[in-house]
């Protein structure tokens, strides 16, 4: 809740306290009744210059640290029909759709590039012959890893004018890696960065993950290094979040302690390479952008606007007024009971939003400031005001506590995080849920 004493106990607390990718959250989200019909939803929305998104839900392995919507699948059968299903939604959607055009366009996962090539291939074409997406001229990301992203994927890939490859490695250290139960060597990884170098992606993003366990602050300050050896254009350094503390054998207070060095560390390191922090986790080359598809006359896609498309199972998807998605599920049997449901759904239901989250004008507004907020573009008072015709300020009155805490500055219209308020990002986003978003989440039970 938005108070001030409220605020100072929070940063009293951990730092890690929730990761804000969106807002709200997934675990915020329940069954829609009545079903929304999409058509009618659709057609209030702008659908000029929307994000679209498809997720594949497959992995090679299940890492230990990974709580994303998931599963390890080598059975080909099972992902052909995953892709026939997808293939069927996005036919609906397009006729949803109508008139629409789409800015930027993302695969992620799970592991995209888990897929069989000739199954990479299709979803690549459901987004341009199915969903009309024009590849050549928008940013295209694909998320891959060290083993599965081999060389005639990767081809496939640059051929469909992919222009970003975002690969985890989270160490360059084997036997932390292997720790997290994530298979993958060192020297595997090495070969597939060299690749993708080879290939000139205009833009390669590493993942990195820090807080692993038996990590110390000079082991991380090795992967980093190692990691700029490849020099990426984006670097995301993440703080490791798990459920349970079991097996990190620490207390809570020591691996705070561990993640906050390893951080300002990481950061530091960063910088004097000549990256600009763009959020807590995130770290971006000076000149990067050069050869990639975005031109001048390119539509742009806002991060706080909202229309995003997201077709498969684990996809959300985001109008100003509903998030809307599959159910979600983290543990094997959730995820794998969802997925069965996902790949029997009747054509007919993929024209409504079955489960999801109404933003009405208060929650809109929140996740226009967290989004701002959060990244160094900073929250522009004067946007807040045209999007929505009345005062940050005058809404939210505790934000004057954020500059009175050092977490925030005001520079005439823009408010922009501290160096501090950056560090503190997991904190000044809980903190910025409203207490709706708060008490669903807090009640969602984790399948
Ligand atoms: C979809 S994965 C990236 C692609 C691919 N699946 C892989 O792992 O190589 C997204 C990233 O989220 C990060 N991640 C996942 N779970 C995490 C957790 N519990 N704590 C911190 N970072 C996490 C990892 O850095 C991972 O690379
Ligand atoms: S970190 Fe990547 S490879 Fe590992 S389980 Fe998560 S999505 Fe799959």
């Amino acid at each position: 809740m938005l108070t001030i004493q409220n605020l100072k106990s929070k940063i009293a607390q951990s730092p890690y306290q929730a990761y804000v990718y969106s807002y709200p959250h997934k675990t915020a989200y329940r069954p829609l009744t009545p079903a929304v019909y999409l058509p009618e939803l659709w057609a209030q929305q702008d659908r000029q210059a929307l994000f679209l998104y498809i997720h594949i839900p497959f992995c090679e392995m299940r890492c230990g640290f990974c709580n994303l919507f998931t599963t390890v699948s080598h059975n080909e059968d099972f992902m052909s029909q995953y892709v026939r299903t997808l293939q069927r939604q996005a036919q609906r959607m397009k006729a949803v759709l109508g008139d629409a055009s789409f800015a930027r366009f993302a695969i992620g996962g799970g592991t995209p590039t888990q897929l069989p090539i000739q199954h990479l291939e299709t979803i690549l074409n459901i987004a341009e012959s199915t969903m009309g997406a024009k590849l050549q001229e928008i940013p295209i990301s694909v998320e891959v890893s060290p083993e599965t992203a081999t060389e005639d994927k990767l081809k496939l890939l640059r051929s469909h004018a992919v222009d970003r490859v975002s690969i985890g490695v989270q160490s360059f250290i084997d036997s932390e890696v292997l720790a997290t139960q994530r298979r993958q060597s060192t020297t595997q990884v090495e070969a597939t960065l060299t690749r993708i170098k080879e290939m000139g992606f205009p833009t390669l993003n590493i993942d990195l993950i820090y807080g692993l366990p038996g990590q110390t602050v000079n082991s991380w300050l090795q992967s980093i290094q190692a990691t700029l050896r490849f020099q990426p254009e984006e670097i995301y350094l993440y703080p490791l979040y798990v459920r349970s503390l079991t097996g990190l054998g620490r207390t809570e207070q020591e691996w705070d302690d561990i993640r906050l060095a390893c951080y300002r560390e990481g950061r530091s390191l960063l910088l004097s390479q000549g990256y600009t922090q763009v959020s807590m986790r995130m770290f971006r080359r000076v000149e990067v952008g050069q050869g990639s598809n975005l031109s001048p006359s390119s539509p742009v896609h806002s991060c706080q606007a909202d229309g995003m498309v997201g077709l498969g199972c684990g996809a959300r998807s985001y109008t100003d007024s509903l998030h809307y998605s599959n159910e979600y599920a983290v543990g094997a049997k959730g995820i794998s009971e969802i997925l069965q449901a996902y790949i029997q759904t009747a054509d007919e239901s993929f024209d409504y939003a079955h489960y999801g989250f109404q933003l009405n004008a208060e929650e809109q507004r929140r996740r226009y400031i967290l989004l701002s907020l959060l990244s160094d573009e900073g929250l522009n008072c004067a946007s807040y005001r045209q999007q929505f015709r009345s005062e940050v300020y005058a809404d939210f009155p505790e934000f004057s506590e954020l500059i009175a805490l050092n977490l925030a500055i005001k520079d005439e219209d823009i408010l922009q995080l501290t160096e501090f308020g950056i560090e503190r990002s997991d904190t000044i986003g809980a903190w910025l849920f409203s207490e709706k978003v708060q008490e669903l989440m807090d009640g969602y039970e984790l399948k």
